[in-house]
């Protein structure tokens, strides 16, 4: 027997029809605020991804080398992707360039429950602006596209590269050492931090004060505490501005300023933000996105970009922790012959009951009525449709209510009419 790889799954026809549901929910949403859909190749040249990140990247990615002798990648993600598709591309479009896509992404994680080798991503990328209003924008359809798939318990959070970087500044410690401590600020390992600070020779007065800026959500407290670099206050007050249109305008109040937000990937400058479902437990963080910058370094004329990624399955796990009830897949009938020599009645009838699109089924396998009508419920059949001799001498055949149990006779010309939406 064969089994599918380490950290891939297969997704039963329940499962595919809450996945179809969240992708039409999160599609309605971005289309809603303007934004249009792009498809980029699953694989990509390595390069793409290393350009930025380096050679260390390889070691969380699928690569190979193909029979042609290039270095290949499955994406890891799309962000790269769809701004190399930018600049070959799309760089004389109007700007703001709204673009939204669907794709799976893999990543040689260690897979556990919400983490997996094979992904699901919805993303966008904003390419025009990083005006205040834009961002405030981008900010709030993530969290309506969360809110709008039916969850209930989010959690918004908002930091800042650029004000994270001057915070860091004031403790004077050399890239290498700040590369350390990076993860685990990402991973809220505070006590850990703090012995490694110790060991970096920072007194324990100049540590705790980090940590406190670290740890605060008063943006004032933070500004104060940078307010000697020029380029922090400036974030600082964009970033004020961006809170006031997610307040007044968007109603969107429940987020909080956490300057330990640091992102896993290396393009992201100024505003960053992630929301969370904070039930899910290790892997609850279900959206992340910011300010970036990789359009220069693909060869393309400066522009300001922003974006976001939401992971799919975590979305889904989420609804499925919140106890969300997704409506099952049905089918408008099921139709059954009563004997072979009716089947090509039933055939003909299905066809014209799908022409005006109802969903028709019908019995393939030639099985007595009982089975039948057992069959149909399980396919979660509206209604079954018999088609007997006596009935089809009479031009007409009988409707079963799967739900109720009624029965009634039609007539095959009147048929129509009770499929019509
Ligand atoms: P990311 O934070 O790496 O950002 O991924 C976005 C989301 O994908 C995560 O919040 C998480 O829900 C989901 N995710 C990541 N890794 C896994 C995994 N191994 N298994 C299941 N879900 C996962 C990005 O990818 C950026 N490209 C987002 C972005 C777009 N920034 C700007 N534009």
């Amino acid at each position: 027997m064969y089994q599918n790889p380490r950290g891939t799954r297969d997704f039963n026809p329940e499962e595919m029809q809450k996945r179809k549901i969240v992708e039409e929910s999160i599609r309605s949403i971005f289309q809603k605020y303007g934004y249009k859909e792009v498809q980029t190749p699953i694989f990509e040249n390595l390069e793409l991804f290393t350009a930025k990140s380096g050679e260390t990247i390889i070691n969380e990615l699928y690569s190979f080398v193909d029979k042609g002798g290039r270095e290949i990648a499955l994406r890891p993600e799309l962000t790269a992707p769809v701004i190399r598709f930018y600049v070959e591309k799309l760089q004389m479009k109007p700007k703001p360039l709204k673009l939204f896509y669907f794709g799976n992404c893999f990543r040689y994680d260690r897979p556990q429950k919400g983490r997996y080798r094979e992904f699901k991503q919805a993303g966008c990328e904003l390419i025009g602006t990083v005006n205040p209003e834009a961002l405030a924008e981008l900010i709030a359809m993530a969290y309506k596209i969360l809110e709008n798939s039916g969850l209930t318990n989010i959690h918004l959070n908002i930091g800042n590269l650029n004000v994270l970087s001057a915070i860091f500044k004031k403790l004077n410690l050399p890239k290498d050492k700040q590369s350390y401590l990076i993860p685990l600020i990402d991973k809220s390992m505070f006590e850990d931090l703090l012995e490694a600070l110790s060991d970096f020779g920072i007194s324990p007065k100049d540590s705790s004060t980090f940590l406190d800026i670290l740890q605060t959500t008063d943006l004032n407290k933070i500004q104060e505490f940078v307010k000697t670099d020029k380029d922090a206050q400036e974030e600082i007050l964009k970033l004020k501005e961006i809170l006031a249109f997610l307040d007044n305008s968007f109603k969107i109040k429940n987020y909080t300023i956490k300057m330990s937000i640091v992102r896993g990937l290396d393009y992201y400058k100024g505003l960053v933000f992630e929301i969370e479902a904070p039930k899910l437990g290790a892997e609850k963080q279900l959206c992340g996105g910011g300010e970036y910058e990789l359009i220069p370094l693909f060869g393309g004329k400066e522009t300001p970009t922003s974006g976001f990624a939401i992971g799919f399955d975590r979305t889904i796990l989420a609804l499925e922790t919140e106890k969300y009830k997704f409506p099952a897949q049905q089918i408008d009938a099921f139709i059954i012959p009563v004997s072979d020599d009716m089947i090509t009645e039933s055939l003909r009838i299905a066809q014209e009951l799908r022409k005006i699109d109802a969903s028709i089924d019908i019995d393939l396998m030639r099985r007595g009525i009982s089975k039948s009508l057992k069959y149909a419920n399980s396919i979660n059949a509206k209604k079954a449709i018999i088609i007997g001799p006596n009935e089809l001498e009479k031009s007409t055949v009988t409707i079963k209510n799967m739900e109720t149990g009624e029965q009634t006779t039609v007539k095959i010309t009147d048929l129509k009419n009770n499929f019509k939406s």
